[in-house]
């Protein structure tokens, strides 16, 4: 049984949460002082903060060593899994994801420990399943970077070994390609028995089909939002195709100030004049693809390569409204100082979203996780 199944996005509210607070920097690449902060004690505050204010999720960015340069971005993150656990524990509604590298976890110790850390949260654990891309991060792990098709291929099994540690009972033999099982078992079993949501991030081709086939949400970036609808027709197309049901999300980075001059000087300030020119050498050469032109690399700078809600409240939640439009189901957003930003991102923009009729309060929501009513839960 699925548990509260996010589907296409139509009939829904945007789904709202925040992306990489587990890290410095957050989703940044600069230098200014007032940039993330990423100790236990800010997430904590933060966690509850976005949950008393009505936001669906929380989403950890998976690092194992930071960008370099003067600040060494992303340097000091909290590692996932132990992060959701302890969120899990201080929350009452909102969703908490893990996001997970499946070439650096066994599926087996993945399994017992995400079922273990639902029960935390009764019911509100989600999964990110990433496949990698960074080749420090596996030469840190003594491994090599595998080819694109291999590393989907490589994650497909690892998550069908989760799927059936979770639902069958008796032990179980697994001959596959990349891995070989005797006797594997799982318990216990997620919260109440139902599967997780899933999420998978990618931008490519195969990370978009590995996404329909493999999980609910496939969490990629938006170039640009005049062809934004044309990713979400491509997957649901290809999700059609394979009969399956899933929800397209995003990240946009956020500077929201009561005047579009404000918005675009704080931009200018953080992500132009004071962005970390070093660390983003270094996240060039090490990520090609992404960081080959100025104009891509400025989002980098700016906010981990999400699009920019840049403006008044009435800019920003139009431009998050537009999103919805496009079909998006969700929305991870990033702050340069998530404390200091959020409280006025919940007192202006939330309102509108709701008056534009792309999102509906959540305020007095009090699920507890009984995997029914939680953040993600289909309204
Ligand atoms: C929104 C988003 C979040 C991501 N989060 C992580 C992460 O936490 N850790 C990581 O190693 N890679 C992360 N990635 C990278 C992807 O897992 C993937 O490797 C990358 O986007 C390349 O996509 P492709 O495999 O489809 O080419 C993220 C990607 C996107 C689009």
């Amino acid at each position: 049984m699925k548990r509260a199944t996010t589907t296409l996005a139509d009939d829904r509210q945007l789904k709202l949460g925040l992306f990489g607070a587990n890290c410095s920097a957050g989703i940044t690449m600069t230098m200014v002082p007032e940039r993330w902060d990423a100790s236990w004690e800010h997430n904590l505050a933060l966690a509850r903060l976005a949950d008393a204010r009505g936001l669906d999720f929380l989403l950890p960015i998976a690092r194992w060593r930071g960008y370099g340069g003067l600040t060494d971005p992303n340097g000091y993150s909290l590692e996932t899994l132990a992060w959701a656990a302890g969120l899990l524990a201080a929350t009452r509604r909102i969703t908490v994801f893990a996001t997970v590298h499946a070439p650096l976890v066994h599926p087996v110790f993945a399994a017992k420990q995400l079922a273990t850390i639902d029960h935390i949260g009764r019911g509100r654990l989600g999964l990110n399943i990433v496949c990698g891309w960074n080749p420090e991060e596996f030469a840190m792990f003594g491994g090599s970077h595998r080819a694109q098709a291999d590393r989907y291929a490589h994650g497909r099994e690892w998550y069908e070994i989760i799927r059936r540690l979770w639902a069958e009972s008796e032990p179980f033999d697994y001959h596959g390609r990349y891995f070989d099982l005797q006797g594997a078992v799982c318990t216990p079993k997620p919260y109440a028995g139902s599967e997780l949501i899933t999420m998978n991030a990618g931008r490519s081709e195969a990370g978009r089909q590995f996404a329909v086939e493999t999980v609910d949400c496939l969490f990629t970036g938006i170039e640009n939002l005049d062809t934004a609808d044309q990713v979400v027709a491509d997957v649901r197309r290809r999700a059609a195709a394979v009969g399956r049901p899933i929800d397209v999300y995003s990240v946009a980075y956020v500077v929201c100030r009561p005047t579009q001059k404000e918005a675009e000087d704080y931009l200018h300030y953080y992500a132009v004049e004071h962005r970390d020119e070093a660390s983003l050498e270094k996240f060039r050469t090490i990520n090609p693809s992404e960081g080959d032109t100025n104009a891509r690399l400025a989002r980098w700078a700016a906010g981990h390569g999400g699009f920019p809600a840049v403006g008044d409240p009435d800019r920003v939640a139009e431009i998050l409204a537009r999103v919805h439009r496009a079909g998006y189901a969700g929305l991870a957003l990033g702050f340069v100082n998530y404390l200091d930003e959020l409280p006025y991102f919940c007192d202006e923009v939330m309102p509108r979203l709701e008056r534009l009729g792309v999102r509906r309060s959540t305020t007095g929501a009090d699920g507890e996780g009984d995997g029914g009513t939680h953040a993600m839960a289909r309204y």
